[in-house]
């Protein structure tokens, strides 16, 4: 299938650090179709061969296997070609439109990565030029607006030249495999989902947490901050996937019907719950990969006097049938302990006790995002024989020790996977809109935030933490007053 995909943002951070890479993996998979061309966009004065050299340059930081090989690059390079475009010049997407008449792929993909200051511009000049028939489908990046007015004033602007089916809202949390595999788990198995409910969970975890700091991105995060960066779209996308009601297909529509559901559920914040259920932070100096490291308000492109959160954890609950009651908890961070993305599902203990057991919730299913890919199940078993340990037999005498079912997806199914925005890339290709967000889940998800910004707007800051720990301590407390820990905290 011939397809062309025009890359705004084509020299950029995320062009050559993620979609570059998940094109070439996707080529060397052999998914990609053939007969297709990659267009980089960008104002830097360049020929088509060198923009393959730039691009080639920077796939040398790409680490092991994953880095081609000349022989491979060079296949690659020939889908690459490049236009160099003043986004504010009707003129030149004249000329984009006059390159993509040459070929008149069935596809044309209009991939969006640019600063989000332009999307609105690009997409209203792409229907100016007449680039916004049928075939043309066209991928926004995240952060879509700061709040719920400039997000509606973006989807409101875009949907006037291109219908909702064009629109891939992207979130590369959904294209990671063990997302996927949390759908497969719940809606393709009979054997979780009559216990995946308040009579059966105690509370719900899902953590985000990076090491890394905020790089050379200081200037561009702390106009955002971790709860625009990571909450508002990740962290509740997590939530969707693990709170929603069984779809009635796997439709495009009837998995985002069902998100939203669960966004409209989510509790709004009150005075009270502002104050009790939101913490915030920001990293102070401190310890990463065992060196020394900078505070956030001395990393390059940060105000000395930032305000702004590179830490939040927030307690919400569902306000539906199935979830009534139980407690959801996130919690995302820069520059904390480890790398760790999961999901943990804390069931409820034994109702009467037979056995000696350690305390507090035993049964947990955890989803491992990363850096492993995989699912626990964590249980009680029998630690030894209590006849050699001279009890009397009964089973009150025994000693149960925490074990855990252990399934590693990149063991199971070979470590060279698809990655997430190969994914989604592959998915823009073939018009599935499955794992992208449609503009009502993202407004949903903007109006629950908002008041947590306009709060903390005013409030005494955020609360420092020590780079490298996990997070202020108000954290760990306000899970502890449910009588909860988080999970494991390596
Ligand atoms: C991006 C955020 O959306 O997700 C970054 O803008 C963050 O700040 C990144 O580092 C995390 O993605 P991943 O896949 O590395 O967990």
């Amino acid at each position: 299938m011939s397809f062309d995909l025009v890359l705004f943002g084509g020299t950029g951070d995320l062009a050559w650090r993620k979609l570059m890479p998940a094109l070439f993996q996707a080529f060397r998979h052999g998914s990609l179709p053939q007969d297709g061309r990659i267009v980089g966009v960008a104002r830097d004065d360049l020929s088509d061969d060198q923009y393959r050299e730039l691009i080639q340059s920077r796939f040398s930081a790409v680490e092991g296997a994953k880095r081609p090989s000349p022989e491979e690059f060079k296949k690659f390079a020939s889908m690459l070609h490049y236009l160099r475009m003043d986004l504010s010049k009707p003129a030149d997407y004249a000329s984009l439109a006059e390159l993509l008449k040459q070929r008149d792929a069935k596809t044309v993909v209009m991939y969006v990565a640019t600063a989000p200051a332009l999307f609105t511009q690009v997409v209203e000049q792409i229907a100016a030029a007449g680039l916004n028939g049928p075939r043309t489908r066209v991928v926004l990046e995240k952060p879509l607006g700061h709040d719920l007015a400039s997000n509606r004033a973006i989807n409101s602007a875009v949907g006037k030249v291109l219908e909702e089916r064009q629109i891939f809202r992207i979130d590369h949390y959904l294209g990671k495999p063990s997302v996927q595999n949390l759908f497969a788990m719940r809606f393709g198995n009979a054997l979780f989902e009559p216990i995946w409910r308040r009579e059966h969970i105690a509370n719900i975890q899902i953590t985000m947490a990076e090491d890394l700091g905020v790089e050379k991105r200081g200037a561009f995060y702390d106009q955002t901050g971790a709860l625009r960066d990571m909450v508002q779209n990740h962290a509740l996308q997590l939530l969707c996937a693990v709170a929603m009601e069984p779809p009635i297909n796997a439709h495009a529509d009837a998995i985002r019907d069902e998100k939203l559901k669960v966004l409209r559920a989510l509790k709004p914040w009150t005075p009270e719950t502002l104050g009790l259920h939101a913490v915030r932070g920001q990293y102070t100096a401190g310890t990463a990969y065992g060196e020394r490291v900078p505070g956030y308000r001395d990393e390059p492109g940060v105000p000395p006097e930032s305000r702004t959160e590179t830490f939040v954890a927030l307690r919400t609950e569902i306000a539906n049938w199935r979830w009534a009651g139980v407690p959801f908890y996130i919690r995302t961070g820069k520059r904390l302990a480890s790398r760790d993305a999961r999901i943990e599902v804390n069931f409820r203990p034994t109702p009467h006790a037979i056995y000696r057991a350690p305390a507090g919730n035993v049964n947990k299913l955890v989803i491992n995002l990363q850096p492993k890919d995989g699912l626990e199940l964590h249980m009680l078993a029998q630690a030894q024989d209590n006849r050699q340990r001279g009890g009397n037999g009964h089973a009150s005498a025994a000693q149960l020790a925490p074990v855990q079912l252990d399934l590693d997806f990149d063991k199971r199914f070979g470590a060279e996977r698809v990655g997430a925005y190969e994914r989604l890339l592959l998915d823009v290709i073939d018009g599935r809109l499955n794992l992208f967000v449609r503009s009502d889940e993202q407004e949903e998800a903007w109006r629950w935030v908002e008041p947590l910004i306009d709060s903390w707007e005013s409030d005494g800051g955020p609360r420092p933490y020590a780079a490298g720990t996990w997070g202020p301590s108000a954290s760990s407390a306000m899970i502890a007053r449910d009588g909860f820990a988080w999970g494991e905290e390596q």
